[in-house]
C-alpha cells in the first residue's frame, strides 16, 4: 500500500513556482492507495479558487481515496470576513464534500486496515520557554522586537476564534482528535498540521526563533502519542525537515517550503512499513 503525503504547499494559482509544483507533484510516478493534504494546501482566496485548482488537479490525477487537514494559513478568516471557527467547521468541511476529499477534522479515513487520523492542532503556548527573552505578552500581542526588527505572527492578527482564545482552540481540536485515534478500526498513521513537540521544530535557536516556535504547535498532541500514537505521525507547518520518536510513534516533519518541495511516502505491506522521503528544489 503506497500513500503519498503532501504538507505546506501553499498553492496559488497564479503564482509560477506554485504552479511548477503541482506540475511536479502530478508527475510523481507509480500508483497511489491514498494521498494526505496536511495543511497550508493553498492560500485563501475568492471562492477558494486556490483549493479549487488543487483538488481537481489531484483527484484527476490521483484515482485514489484523498483526505485533507488545514493549517493555520486557511484560517486567516479576517482577510476574508468570515471566523476561522466557520471556516474549520463550516467551509472546509464543504469543500471537502464537493471534491470527495474525506476532511480528517470530522472524520478518519479507513482504507483497508489502516486508519488515517488527523487535525490541524493550533497552538497553545506550551512551547514557550521561560528565559529567552520573549513574553505572553508579546505573543498574544504577535509582535517582537529582535535584531532591530519587528517582527509579527500573523496567525494572530488574521485568525479569529470568535470567543475562544488558543488554549482552548487547541485543547478543544486534540479532545476530537483523541477521540478519532478511538474509533480507528485499523494501524493508526496521524498527522496533524503544528508539530506535537519543539524537537520537532527543525529550525536552530535564535532570538526570532523563540518567538515563533511559540506558535508552531502543542505539546497535548505530543502527549496523545504518548498514549495512543501508531507507528507513525506526520506533520509540517514549520517548513524545516525534522524526525524524532514519541512514546513508540515515529514523527516526521515534511518541511515543505515555498521554494523546496519536500513530500514523503509511506509504504506499508502486512506488518513491514517504511518512509521515503524527497525534495526538489524549485
Ligand atoms: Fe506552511
Ligand atoms: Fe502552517
Amino acid at each position: 500500500m503506497r500513500n503519498l503525503m503532501l504538507f505546506d504547499l501553499h498553492y496559488q494559482h497564479n503564482n509560477p513556482l506554485s504552479k511548477k509544483k503541482l506540475e511536479i507533484i502530478t508527475e510523481i510516478e507509480g500508483n497511489f492507495d491514498s494521498l494526505i493534504l496536511g495543511g497550508d494546501n493553498a492560500e485563501l482566496s475568492s471562492d477558494l479558487q486556490n483549493h479549487r485548482v488543487l483538488f481537481d488537479r489531484l483527484k484527476r490525477r490521483f484515482e485514489c481515496p484523498t483526505s485533507f487537514i488545514i493549517g493555520n494559513h486557511e484560517l486567516w478568516g479576517r482577510l476574508g470576513n468570515i471566523s476561522s471557527w466557520r471556516l474549520l467547521n463550516e467551509t472546509f468541511p464543504n469543500l471537502g464534500k464537493e471534491y470527495n476529499f474525506t476532511y480528517l477534522e470530522k472524520g478518519n479515513l479507513d482504507i483497508k486496515d489502516i486508519s488515517f487520523i488527523g487535525t490541524y492542532g493550533h497552538f497553545d503556548y506550551s512551547f514557550l520557554r521561560q528565559d529567552r527573552g520573549v513574553s505572553i505578552e508579546d505573543l498574544l500581542r504577535g509582535t517582537f522586537f529582535t535584531d532591530g526588527k519587528k517582527i509579527t505572527w500573523k496567525d494572530r492578527l488574521y485568525m479569529d476564534w470568535e470567543d475562544k482564545d488558543d488554549e482552548e482552540v487547541c485543547a478543544e481540536l486534540v479532545s476530537a482528535f483523541v477521540e478519532r485515534i478511538k474509533t480507528a478500526t485499523g494501524k493508526i498513521i496521524s498527522v496533524s498540521h503544528t508539530i506535537p513537540r519543539l524537537s520537532l521544530n527543525g529550525w536552530s535557536d535564535s532570538p526570532a526563533q523563540h518567538f515563533m516556535e511559540a506558535y508552531s504547535g502543542s505539546n497535548l498532541i505530543g502527549d496523545v502519542l504518548e498514549a495512543d500514537g501508531g507507528e507513525y505521525h506526520f506533520c509540517g507547518h514549520t517548513h524545516a525537515k525534522a524526525r524524532a520518536e514519541i512514546g513508540k510513534t515515529i514523527v516526521i516533519n515534511i518541511g515543505s517550503d515555498y521554494n523546496v518541495l519536500r513530500y514523503a511516502i509511506l509504504q506499508i505491506d502486512g506488518e513491514k512499513s517504511m518512509v521515503k522521503e524527497r525534495e526538489i528544489i524549485l
